[in-house]
């Protein structure tokens, strides 16, 4: 079955992996309808990550727009209620979390809220939205969740995470996850709302904010700054670039069965120090900095409570049944990232000076 999209709810647009989708959706695939980016702008949520696509598919493009932005909290029952209303949604792909681990542990409660009872808000409205008279939930409705294999806890020196390994998770931002993954194949086996659910493995690429492993390292290999690595450094992690990310959410949102849930990864798995080494050989590459200098920036600090030793995500079914497949190796990958961060100086500087929280204010005043 390929299923028909025509309008499309986007939460958390203005994140990474959101703010990638849409770029992907509108520039790599035939999609011809209509994407709304629902979004909070917390302190990750960064539209000027998106000012291509709004100056060429948005209302001030003039024309008959395409993409549409929202600002509103999916923890609001009435916003939400209003906007798959207005836009008279058939399909959701909910991307919008509290997503890093380390504030997890600093502040459990945000995760608690977004996460949990933000996604059961956004189920039950779509649930209500989209009943019919006689009860039942039309088939062209979808609701697609996207989710982390950090649900399924820590995996030793072998195995692999597939889609009956029991949830374990481990971290406030996991178990936020975890029971929100919950709550959606409840709303699926209960009321009948057609879902769909992936799991990905860790995700680098543009836009991500610089909080996380790569882009932080990248910017503080440039800026001559301590590379802290948690713990020994041979924590493991399965790295997917954002844009075959995207792809597999994409194919799964035409193509996925309702009630499936679907495993992404990149089946590369990297030691945190080894991934370092190759990120210092990059950028020090690219700036022509003497390498055994960054070496030496290398500080190994405190490890993070409950730090998960490996992840490693067995995608079997996602690449046999729906016939997905990355598109670049991680090399490609990891030097267009590097590429990307070192020449996209706006973005970074407005990222590190606070300035990219006005862009609204000025891109949106007249509306
Ligand atoms: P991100 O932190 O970069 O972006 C999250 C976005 O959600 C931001 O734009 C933020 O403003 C928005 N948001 C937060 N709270 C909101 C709320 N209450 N209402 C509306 N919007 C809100 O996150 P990301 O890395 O792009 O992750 C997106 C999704 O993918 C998350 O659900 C995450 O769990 C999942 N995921 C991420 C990774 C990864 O490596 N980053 C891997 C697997 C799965
Ligand atoms: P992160 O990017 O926070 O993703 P996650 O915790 O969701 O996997 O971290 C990736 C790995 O890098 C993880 O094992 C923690 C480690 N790490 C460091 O060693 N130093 C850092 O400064 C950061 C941010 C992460």
């Amino acid at each position: 079955m390929t299923r028909s999209l025509k309008n499309i709810l986007v939460t958390g647009g203005a994140g990474f992996i959101g703010a990638n989708f849409i770029h992907y959706v509108f520039n790599k695939t035939d999609f011809s309808g209509t994407i709304v980016n629902l979004d909070a702008l917390t302190y990750c949520g960064n539209l000027e990550s998106l000012a291509d696509i709004e100056a060429q598919y948005g209302v001030s493009a003039g024309g008959k727009a395409r993409y549409f932005f929202e600002k509103a909290d999916i923890c609001d029952r009435a916003a939400v209620d209003s906007i798959l209303k207005k836009y008279n949604i058939d399909t959701i792909v909910h991307f919008a979390a509290e997503s890093h681990v380390d504030r997890s542990i600093l502040g459990p409660e945000a995760f608690a809220k977004t996460n949990v009872m933000g996604t059961f808000t956004l189920l039950d409205a779509a649930k209500n939205y989209w009943k019919a008279e006689d009860g039942t939930i039309p088939e062209n409705f979808l609701f697609h969740h996207v989710s982390t294999d950090e649900v399924y806890g820590s995996l030793g020196e072998t195995g692999y995470f597939c889609e009956t390994t029991p949830y374990d998770p481990r971290s406030p931002y996991s178990a936020s996850k975890a029971s929100s993954d919950h709550m959606v194949m409840a709303y699926f086996h209960t009321f009948g709302l057609p879902i769909t659910l992936s799991n990905c493995s860790n995700n680098y690429g543009p836009y991500q904010f610089p909080e996380k492993l790569i882009p932080l390292m990248i910017l503080n290999i440039k800026g001559g700054k301590n590379l802290p690595v948690y713990g020994d450094g041979k924590n493991i992690r399965d790295w997917l670039f954002v844009e075959d990310h995207n792809s597999a959410v994409w194919t799964i949102m035409n193509k996925g069965t309702t009630g499936e849930k679907y495993n992404i990864g990149g089946e590369n798995e990297w030691e945190n120090i080894r991934l370092l080494e190759k990120l210092m050989e990059i950028v020090a590459g690219e700036l022509k900095m003497n390498l055994d200098d960054v070496k030496k920036t290398i500080v190994h600090v405190k490890d993070r409570p409950g730090h998960d030793r490996r992840y490693a995500i067995d995608c079997t079914k996602l690449k046999t049944q729906l016939g997905w497949k990355q598109s670049v190796t991680f090399e490609e990958g990891l030097r267009a990232t590097v590429k990307w961060y070192l020449s996209s100086t706006d973005w970074v500087n407005h990222v590190q000076s606070g300035e990219y929280t006005k862009w609204i204010d000025k891109n949106y005043s007249a509306r």
